[in-house]
């Protein structure tokens, strides 16, 4: 894994002279590339077109140590592009948290950038009820103090075709920067032909003889005093439990990894970042429509042999190499998502056959626009399966791994352990990813399949092990231990109650007067899913929790869920938070239970306090606010 990043491809080295040519700053904040590789894409296309201006990509991270510099330096930019990703609920990416910290409670700074023309482009999804929120708030702030906005705010919606949204942002962009940026002396219209080259790595092979001593050795110390995305440890997992009984048609997995030696850390409430890997079949298949052997022995590289950058700007950094086939499609790459449609192009570059080609263009243009939404993204279709539906199309490993398939991202769950009981292990509640597609494939969730199919050490010394990584959250109990809470979490939402009341157990027997808990899970059956059944009932026993409210939505006639048992309790939960001034957590699917959940806390609130509508929501608000209601959902 890339350790400290080097100056991307193409991206010029930091320039303070003032040689009068005009500066362009990119910035984005991404956490799964996607805003970053729009912002390469766009500079790419942008120095062809506006060769006398310099165009800087900046990480958002990296553009600035503390908040006075990044003060000193937005107050300097002239012209700048925002790609800003929302994830969650609503909040920044890791790598714009600071950033957006900074500038979201800097809001009275008044009228300082009136020297800056902007755009934005958010990337969201609007099955999510804060869309957009992050990229929206930059957007108006920027516009607050003083900034030009240049275009309204690209609204990227991830759940349609994000890449279209892109386009047509891009395209009310170009004639701006055409005002702003272009010479007399350029050619008129040159640019609009232009198209942005497929990026490519240099690829070298090797004798495969070497592999076992040249690839990358992971130790369980990362070297390093950060653990984060770009830092993981190695950690092996220790234990590994199914948490349905054999009723249940589905599997739920408790996994403990152990993190003694490698310098991770965590606290109640965090997150964590697992890096697994594609299973065996998926990756066979990949290297049969590839057509190498697994043990195909290479190296990536993201310049020439001379040195000097290869053109394309928008290559991602190259993943850690020498490697083989095999680990390279394990570790590093998406193949069971929908392709891009940049990736479509790339493919059809390489289809031997005319009429594939073809087609593939055609589903990637405009005109297909709809034949892409129906039988590529409605339809689930992987990236493999497009591979197998174009068998002609037989790119070279540096077009596949730069320009087809994106890099394998962590996948992120909530800790179901404390430090304080259990310093040595991160525990993860992992629901297992498991359903037919519209085209009849079998999805398997990447990360749950590789949980449910790991070897824990209990069982064998050759144990299995994931790159890991803490993410830090906000969702934490309340420094006060006596306030009174209450914790919504159906399903495995369950995750990071059950470090809560580990934490509680464990600070009451140190003596901590702890004040009331209320827990409400839900689950469809007792004798199927109820997870974790014993250790809540020993929480209840401990004093540690002091009432389970468990909905069961298929035991009965008619279904039950947390929200229905929350209406039930509605005056003890007007108590709890209004009157004891107590916290209110909800952790799960945000799109369903998450959105239902709050209406119902909503209505509750306006009967309990007999509020109009909209006095009631600004009581949330408020609870919001004081952080004192809490949503961990994805
Ligand atoms: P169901 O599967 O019977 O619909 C954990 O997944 C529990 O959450 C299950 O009992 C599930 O019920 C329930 N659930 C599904 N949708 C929900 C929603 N919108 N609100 C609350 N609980 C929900």
């Amino acid at each position: 894994v890339e350790l400290s990043r080097p100056l991307g491809v193409g991206e010029e080295p930091e320039q303070e002279v003032d040689d009068g040519r005009k500066k362009i700053t990119v910035f984005f904040g991404t956490q799964t590339g996607t805003a970053e590789g729009f912002a390469k894409s766009l500079t790419e296309e942008a120095r062809a077109r506006y060769e006398k201006a310099v165009f800087k990509v900046v990480d958002l991270d990296d553009y600035a140590a503390d908040d006075d510099e990044y003060e000193e330096k937005m107050k300097k930019e002239t012209l700048a592009l925002f790609f800003m990703a929302t994830y969650g609920d609503g909040e920044p990416t890791d790598n714009a948290a600071r950033f957006y910290k900074w500038f979201t409670e800097g809001k009275e700074r008044g009228v300082w950038l009136q020297n800056l023309q902007y755009a934005v482009f958010g990337l969201g999804n609007r099955q999510y009820e804060h869309f957009n929120k992050v990229a929206k708030e930059v957007d108006e702030i920027l516009a607050d103090q003083g900034g030009k906005r240049l275009i309204p705010i690209g609204l990227g919606d991830d759940d349609q075709c994000i890449e279209d949204d892109f386009a047509s942002w891009k395209e009310l962009v170009w004639p701006e920067l055409d005002h702003l940026l272009r010479d007399e002396d350029d050619a008129p219209g040159a640019s609009t032909h232009y198209t942005a080259a497929i990026p490519e790595y240099r690829v070298v092979f090797l004798n495969s003889a070497n592999a076992l001593h040249m690839e990358r050795n992971w130790s369980l110390a990362n070297g390093h005093a950060v653990h984060d995305l770009q830092h993981p440890s190695r950690a092996n997992v220790a234990v590994r439990r199914e948490l349905h009984t054999p009723a249940s048609d589905r599997s739920c997995i408790h996994l403990e990894f152990d993190i003694s030696g490698t310098g991770l850390a965590y606290e109640t409430g965090d997150h964590v970042g697992v890096y697994s890997e594609n299973c065996v079949e998926i990756v066979e298949e990949a290297e049969r429509l590839l057509g190498y052997s697994s043990d195909t022995f290479f190296s990536l590289h993201a310049n020439k042999e001379d040195g000097t950058p290869l053109s394309s700007s928008s290559l991602p950094p190259p993943f850690p190499s020498p490697c083989t086939l095999r680990t390279a499609l394990a570790r590093y790459a998406d193949l069971l998502n929908s392709p891009k449609k940049a990736a479509l192009v790339s493919l059809a570059a390489h289809a031997s056959n005319p009429s594939e080609a073809e087609r593939l263009r055609y589903l990637a243009s405009p005109a297909g626009k709809d034949e892409y939404s129906q039988w590529i993204v409605a339809s689930q279709r992987s990236l493999l399966e497009v591979m197998a539906e174009f068998s002609s199309a037989k790119p070279p490993l540096g077009v596949f791994f730069a320009a087809i398939a994106p890099r394998l991202q962590p996948r992120y769950y909530s800790i179901s352990s404390s430090p304080r009981m259990i310093p040595s292990r991160i525990h993860v509640t992992c629901a297992l990813v498991h359903g037919p597609t519209p085209t009849g494939r079998i999805h398997n969730g990447v990360c749950s399949t590789w949980m449910k199919n790991s070897v824990p050490l209990e069982e064998s010394q050759e144990c299995s092990w994931a790159p890991i990584f803490v993410r830090q959250s906000n969702f934490k109990l309340p420094a006060d231990n006596s306030v009174p809470i209450i914790m919504i979490g159906p399903g495995t939402g369950l995750a990071p109650f059950r470090g809560f009341l580990q934490e509680r157990l464990a600070l009451k027997e140190s003596g901590a007067a702890l004040g009331p808990a209320i827990l409400f899970f839900g689950c469809r059956n007792r004798k199927m899913d109820f997870i974790y059944e014993d250790e809540l009932n020993n929480f209840v026993k401990a004093g540690a929790l002091s009432e389970l409210i468990v909905a069961f939505s298929r035991e009965g006639p008619a279904k039950e869920y947390v929200q229905h048992k929350m209406a039930e309790k509605a005056a003890v939960i007007w108590d709890i938070i209004i009157s004891k001034g107590g916290y209110i957590y909800v952790c799960g699917d945000a799109k369903g239970m998450a959105r239902d959940v709050h209406r119902v806390l909503h209505t509750i609130l306006q009967e309990q306090g007999s509020l109009d509508s909209s006095k009631a929501e600004s009581v949330v608000k408020n609870l919001q606010m004081e952080g004192r209601y809490l949503r961990d959902v994805w």
